[in-house]
């Protein structure tokens, strides 16, 4: 199996069944009669951020879900659209044209394609390939070796993102008492973001397969497009139980990443979730994984623990986390005993 390729390229060389390498033990597989029936996952309209009662409802399923989805928050259902296309039209590239771009070896350092997560850790790897992207707010040149056929539509969807990920983060810290996101603040909170693009190509054995293994996010927050094949679950409970996603045109889902919650000392909870690979369509999804700037020193904030809570983790410096995050496969929760008193 050549893995250089990715699972897009194996797809396009004709494979018809699923190779040895992508193929769970049976622990690990997604079993569906887990899925609770439509217990749902709250759906948030933001069109007026200041109304209380939108600020109630975002604190109240960061802390109770840790994912909900938000509709009518402005950005324009062309610009959604346009960025799930250019997923399309670079995985529709010829194999020799995407691979231009394949990590370690594409032209700009704030672009890279690759599969699964940590392939060198995985014994079996996830059915998904990712183009992923550095983005440097108002720094074209960042940009200027970005794919020709997807860069203006992430560029102009991140410009359109900024201001709602803005809004989330100033409601959800000021559930924790946070009174303004300051410039100190900002690095903390959104200094670095990093945007895919996700295929997962068609699967012919889905049930066999991980589209992405049980993890919970490292960011402060993720926003989440979908497209309209669903397959994305999120824990219900301990015992393996799994809610999906269902995707709604024009929303996008947020969940709360683990640094907010370390930062929020267990208010908000960083879910875990799984993606269910298609057997029928290709999907893509584009997550903005909003992140601290790299020297982030981040802990439970002073407000959170100001009358006199005990914290549940020590401080971290974010590229600390991330590495470790990078270290090894997909493995629930785990990542949070790195920050752990
Ligand atoms: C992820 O959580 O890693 C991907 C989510 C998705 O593709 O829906
Ligand atoms: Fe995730």
């Amino acid at each position: 199996v050549n893995q250089g390729n990715g699972i897009k390229g194996l797809v396009d060389a004709g494979i018809e069944s699923v190779p040895e390498l992508y193929i769970l033990p049976i622990e690990d597989r997604f079993d569906a009669s887990r899925v609770v029936p439509e217990e749902p996952i709250p759906v948030i309209d933001v069109s007026n951020w200041d109304d209380s009662k939108v600020i109630e409802s975002i604190c109240q399923a960061a802390s109770k879900w840790g994912f909900f989805q938000i509709i009518n928050h402005g950005i324009p259902l062309e610009v959604l659209n346009s960025v799930k296309e250019a997923a399309h039209r670079f995985f529709g590239l010829p194999n020799e044209e995407r691979k231009k771009y394949w990590t370690g070896n594409s032209p700009s350092d704030t672009v890279a394609l690759k599969t699964s997560f940590v392939p060198q850790a995985e014994a079996v790897l996830e059915w998904k390939d990712y183009l992923s992207f550095r983005y440097v707010p108002g720094d074209q040149e960042s940009s200027a070796l970005w794919p020709p056929v997807c860069k203006y539509q992430v560029v102009e969807y991140m410009k359109r993102a900024e201001p709602v990920i803005r809004k989330l983060l100033d409601v959800l810290l000021k559930g924790l008492k946070v009174k303004e996101i300051d410039k100190a603040r900002e690095y903390t909170s959104m200094a670095s973001p990093i945007v895919n693009l996700n295929y997962y190509p068609r699967c012919p054995k889905p049930d066999l397969t991980a589209g992405v293994l049980p993890h919970s996010d490292i960011s402060t927050i993720t926003v989440l497009l979908q497209d309209d094949n669903g397959g994305l679950y999120v824990r219900a409970s301990d015992d393996d139980s799994w809610i999906h996603v269902p995707p709604i045109d024009g929303a996008l889902v947020i969940n709360i990443g683990d640094i907010l919650q370390i930062m929020s000392n267990d208010r908000y909870k960083s879910i875990e979730h799984r993606v269910v690979a298609n057997g029928r369509k290709d999907r893509v999804s584009v997550p903005i994984f909003v992140n601290p700037g790299p020297d982030a020193v981040f802990g439970p904030l002073p407000e959170v623990l100001e009358s006199g809570e005990q914290p549940l983790y020590k401080e971290v410096i974010f590229s600390d986390y991330f590495k470790y995050f990078f270290s090894k496969k997909h493995d629930g929760k785990k990542t949070m005993d790195f920050a752990k008193i």
